[in-house]
């Protein structure tokens, strides 16, 4: 999605990424200072949102009187919009570019499957609803994209152990990045246990949205499968 259209449309995962701000200001506030050194700051799945640039402004102010230099890293798949979202780092109000002088940004073009940075480099990583989508597509969960009730267990187990998996990968990367003692802190999409009935209207709900979305681009464009509020999956276009 150009970056433009994404912005329409990012409210959601705004209020979301909001309801952490007190994390990662606790988290920047444990990071030692390195007055001679870097500190990286690595936000996984930034999209083109401006929501990252926002709310990690305050947690860049106070890592940036701790370090000679702070640079954030946004890591995206390599079709991400990186024009918009350079363009929304340094134009969008309260970006966290504006906030000290020794502040810098860069770019990732690379799966969060993936490890992203050299070994025990990364001083605070952040993850904005990004890991709802998984690493490769299910053929067992439909042609374009699908919901609980229109799968069959067999599928749904399928998607259910590759997200478990997909999620180990992701831990497991970050450990590796991660400097000892750093946080990773992610907002993902979810099911609280025992809200079976917001469960099933969500269900209606997202396919619906899956028809039309299916209406809309048609068949045969599946790339990878997106696990949508805990159970949905989505392939992406
Ligand atoms: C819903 S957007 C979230 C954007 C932003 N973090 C926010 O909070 O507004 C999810 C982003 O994750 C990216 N993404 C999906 N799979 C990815 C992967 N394997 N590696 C890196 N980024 C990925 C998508 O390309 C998309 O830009």
């Amino acid at each position: 999605m150009h970056g433009s259209e994404y912005r329409q449309y990012d409210q959601m995962q705004h209020r979301a990424n909001q309801a952490t701000q007190a994390l990662l200001l606790r988290a920047a506030e444990s990071v030692p200072e390195h007055k001679q050194h870097k500190l990286l700051v690595a936000d996984y799945g930034s999209s083109v949102s401006t929501s990252s640039a926002q709310l990690l402004a305050p947690v860049v102010q106070q890592l940036a009187s701790k370090a000679a230099l702070v640079s954030v890293a946004h890591v995206d798949l390599p079709e991400n919009d990186w024009q918009a979202l350079s363009e929304a780092v340094q134009s969008c109000a309260g970006s966290y570019v504006h906030v000290a002088s020794n502040v810098s940004s860069q770019q990732c073009a690379r799966s969060f499957y993936t490890q992203c940075f050299p070994a025990a480099t990364v001083s605070l990583g952040w993850s904005g609803i990004a890991l709802q989508w998984l690493s490769a597509s299910i053929p067992q969960a439909g042609h374009l994209c699908c919901t609980p009730s229109s799968m069959d267990s067999g599928a749904i187990s399928k998607i259910k152990a590759q997200a478990q998996e997909d999620w180990r990968v992701f831990l497991a990367h970050r450990a590796t990045e991660l400097k000892p003692g750093a946080h990773l802190i992610v907002t993902a999409l979810c099911l609280l246990p025992g809200e079976s009935t917001l469960g099933q209207a969500l269900d209606q709900l997202n396919r619906q949205l899956c028809d039309a979305w299916r209406l809309q681009l048609g068949h045969g464009l599946g790339k990878a499968t997106m696990l949508y509020s805990s159970q949905q999956t989505m392939q992406a276009p």
